[in-house]
């Protein structure tokens, strides 16, 4: 069987995509992977729809430049205003984290009653409302949260004890008097906060679009065929800044050691490529 050695280009805002890095380096542990986080201009989850777009089309064409096979667009807030888009300017198969998370909780709620929580960007878009109801087979009920102060609890590594605690109640607590027996954790920064979502709402079906997006990714058809099925796959790690604490924030939603690390001037490349990127804006 053939195989092929180009690796996946995924991007983020910031180190968030790890989670969903983490998710592929188990899934397809044979793949390379270069992860782009665009650090310089995290959060995206609080900028327009406009500006999300134009970032996501630079990310992917920096990722273009590196000989990939596929993106995944590991950022819920790019994949809700940007995944179309990139998807019509770029020949390559591309994932986003919608279609996978949306699937993942249609199979797992007994009463489709299903609660999205995500970035103010993610849930103002209504992506992910979109798609539940699009494909959902008998009838589902929708709802729908903004967490904006989960990423920088994690952020902060507090992903648990006192004020993580109230934070989630502050967010979730109402939810727990409804029907709601599945939550799509609708953030890279999300998953990291299972445990405690768990334990203030025990019995709740939580998602995590990272798991899905990368059995998403290995089932597609695009992707049957060119597996690389040979070793032990490498990440490379390109940042367009270097983070303070980045490598501890870093190690933990990877789970395992970032080797392979470096800062690009994206400014620069950005308008250094300027002719090329002005035809996909
Ligand atoms: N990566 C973003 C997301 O998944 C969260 C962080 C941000 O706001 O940029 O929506």
């Amino acid at each position: 069987m053939s195989t092929d050695n180009r690796p996946i280009g995924v991007f983020d805002s910031g180190l968030g995509g790890l989670t969903v890095v983490c998710e592929l380096q188990k899934q397809l542990p044979g793949e390379n992977i270069i992860y782009f986080g665009d650090t310089a201009r995290v959060p995206y989850g609080t900028k327009s729809a406009k500006t999300v777009q134009k970032y996501a089309i630079e990310a992917s064409y920096l990722l273009t430049t590196h000989n990939i096979k596929a993106i995944v667009i590991a950022c819920n807030t790019a994949s809700a205003h940007a995944l179309k888009i990139v998807q019509s300017k770029f020949s390559i198969p591309v994932f986003g984290v919608i279609e996978p998370g949306v699937a993942a909780a249609l199979a797992q709620s007994k009463n489709k009653n299903v609660l999205i929580i995500g970035t103010s960007g993610t849930i103002k878009s209504e992506a992910y409302q979109n798609r539940l109801s699009e494909v959902s087979e008998s009838e589902v009920t929708i709802w729908s949260q903004a967490c904006p102060l989960f990423v920088p609890l994690v952020e902060e590594g507090m992903l648990e004890g006192e004020i993580a605690t109230q934070i989630i109640r502050f967010y979730l607590q109402r939810f727990q008097k409804t029907q709601v027996d599945t939550v799509i954790l609708g953030c890279t920064h999300y998953p990291l906060l299972k445990n405690s979502i768990a334990a203030i709402w025990p019995g709740v079906t939580l998602i995590d679009s990272g798991i899905a997006t990368a059995n998403a990714v290995k089932n597609s058809d695009s992707f049957e065929k060119s597996e690389n099925r040979n070793k032990t796959g490498h990440t490379r790690y390109i940042l367009s800044d270097f983070a303070e604490n980045f490598l501890k924030i870093g190690q933990t939603f990877l789970g395992n050691e970032m080797h392979h690390l470096e800062v690009l001037d994206f400014e620069h490349f950005v308008v250094s490529h300027q002719s090329e990127m002005s035809k996909l804006y």
